[in-house]
């Protein structure tokens, strides 16, 4: 059993939640995901890892409460116990000193580009970190964020806060400042994923977007992440989660994804992620 330290509503509908998981923690990088049950009655989701502490073996992370399962993590209180938290999963996200890069992160992916913004600046790259929400109450973890990148930019499509606008201005705003991307990594939503790489592809340079496709098992066996990429197919839990975004199938993703059509429009109006 996994035990829960801390769960907190960050900002509407997103919570924090951190458990003790001493052997996830002691393997995890940047990038990479668990997969978490909550107790009988509720799904296997896949969450990716916005924070740990290798100290202490707790591990954070950051999901929307979208349904049941996400509910029953949402009701979590410090000292509850937690049947499974599997992972460390997926690919970790490529660290190296590549120049610059823009790191993009809306609703849950504000926590997850965390780690991968830490572990870029501390291998001496420029990081220009992009903040995406609907509205200034959206927006978590600036000073996190702001910590380790050399810039920071708030959108809001509100303008609440920030620039006024969404994932198009954040381009507008990197070309006016003149900067020549070397990368460009985006977490969040299928949606932010996908206008990232349709409004940053003419830099021509890798865009990586972390896809958050439905996943059960998380171990390649069950076939229900499967994607296509540069025509093969492949699996996001264990090929990915990350893949460069111009040689991803939108297309077919986006099909795969209707199957949810149901939960989806239920999240949008519940998240303020508003990106469908
Ligand atoms: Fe089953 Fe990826 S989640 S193959």
């Amino acid at each position: 059993m996994f035990e829960i330290i801390e769960r907190k509503m960050i900002v509407p509908n997103l919570h924090l939640l951190t458990v003790h998981a001493p052997d996830v923690v002691e393997q995890i990088q940047p990038g990479q995901f668990v997969i978490i049950h909550a107790g009988e009655g509720a799904e296997r989701i896949p969450l990716s890892a916005a924070d740990w502490n290798s100290e202490d073996g707790t591990l954070t992370i950051i999901f929307m409460e979208v349904g049941t399962s996400t509910g029953m993590l949402a009701a979590l209180k410090p000292g509850d116990q937690i049947p499974t938290v599997v992972g460390p999963l997926g690919k970790p996200t490529e660290i190296e000193n590549f120049g610059t890069v823009i790191c993009i992160g809306g609703c849950y992916g504000m926590g997850s580009i965390y780690p991968i913004v830490k572990a870029l600046k501390e291998k001496g790259n420029t990081v220009i970190t992009i903040m995406e929400g609907r509205s200034k109450n959206l927006l978590y973890w600036e000073e996190k964020l702001s910590g380790y990148s050399d810039k920071i930019i708030k959108l809001t499509r509100d303008g609440s806060y920030g620039y006024k606008g969404h994932i198009k201005k954040g381009e507008d705003i990197i070309r006016e400042l003149g900067v020549k991307p070397d990368r460009v990594i985006a977490n969040g939503c299928t949606t932010l994923s996908y206008m990232t790489t349709q409004e940053y592809k003419h830099f021509n340079v890798p865009i990586i977007v972390a896809l958050n496709t439905i996943m059960i098992d998380g171990t390649g066996m069950c076939g229900v992440c499967r994607c296509t990429v540069e025509g093969k197919m492949k699996f996001a839990c264990v090929d990915g989660p990350e893949f460069d975004g111009r040689y991803v199938d939108w297309e077919e993703l986006a099909k795969r994804r209707k199957q949810y059509i149901g939960e989806e429009a239920f999240l949008v109006h519940h998240s303020g992620c508003g990106g469908y």
